[in-house]
């Protein structure tokens, strides 16, 4: 079983929209797929039609990963089957993390509920954090295996991706090496014909040389295109890699998750 995250600290930089299509795609190849909705905006639980308002949730008896983060449920308790894959619902309640969660250990949390899913069979965890740089990002880059930095074109989405690499390296040399996984590759999403593409290609192409350097582990570069037929996705509720599994920004995470196939 991997853990995989796709990560910036930025928000709409395609975090959620990569997470959802590759999950999917790697469950149409065969795979047993679980995501975790940890972002407070629950953006990807609304993306697969799971979403509940919070009293509905309590009179269908809907968990959601703050009930178990919380200790009020069981992991199992919170699995909810979506057509696409398995999901672990997000919760407006994960505001202020740092309030809720204070003890030392806390940070492990999410780690210690992906070992327990382990036990579920699971080939794959995918985590969906927020664009906060919190202790909701921290927990998820301790819990996981496999990074994937996700990045538009623009200058500042370039950035915050920098950043986020740096984030991890930092917590990979601490003292008690906090973050084991590693970065495996670079999304530059959105990406449509023009130079400016091809100058955030060839910087993060950079950057995962860098990484190399430091890691032994060369992160490859993805690229999606920019396609409305990601917006019918979120309308539908259906992911691309699942309704149109032959469109060019189907195939693009039908490459990415390949490549999660192959790394494992
Ligand atoms: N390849 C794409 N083509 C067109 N729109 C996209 C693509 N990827 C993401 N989007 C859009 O960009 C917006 C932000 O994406 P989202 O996945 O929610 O970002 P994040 O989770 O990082 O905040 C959404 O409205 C989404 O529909
Ligand atoms: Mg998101």
């Amino acid at each position: 079983m991997k853990v995989i995250c796709m990560t910036t600290s930025k928000g709409g930089a395609a975090k959620t929209t990569n997470t959802v299509e590759t999950a999917a795609a790697l469950k149409i190849l065969g795979k047993k797929v679980l995501v975790i909705d940890i972002d407070q905006t629950t953006g990807l639980t609304k993306y697969v039609g799971a979403y509940y308002e919070p009293d509905e949730r309590e009179s269908l008896g809907i968990k959601t990963i703050y009930d178990i983060l919380t200790g009020d449920c069981s992991v199992d308790e919170a699995i909810l089957d979506v057509e696409c894959f398995d999901l672990i619902s997000g919760d407006e309640r994960l505001a202020n993390p740092q309030i809720t969660f204070n003890k030392e250990d806390d940070q492990y949390l999410l780690k210690d509920i992906c070992e327990m899913l382990e036990e579920n069979g699971y080939d794959y965890i995918f985590i969906d954090h927020g664009p906060q740089k919190d202790l909701l990002q921290k927990m998820s880059y301790i819990a996981s295996d496999y990074f994937f930095i996700t990045t538009l074109m623009a200058e500042n989405d370039r950035q915050q991706a920098k950043n986020a690499v740096a984030e991890i390296s930092q917590l990979q040399k601490s003292r008690n090496k906090l973050v084991t996984g590693d970065v495996y590759g670079f999304i530059v999403s959105r990406v449509k014909k023009v130079s400016l593409s091809d100058l955030a290609i060839s910087d993060m192409e950079n950057e995962a040389a860098i990484y190399k350097e430091n890691r032994s582990v060369e992160p490859r570069i993805f690229t999606i295109p920019d396609a409305i037929a990601i917006a019918e996705a979120q309308t539908f509720k259906v992911p691309n890699t699942m309704a149109h599994k032959s469109s060019n920004v189907s195939r693009a995470y039908y490459d990415l998750a390949d490549y999660i196939l192959e790394i494992n």
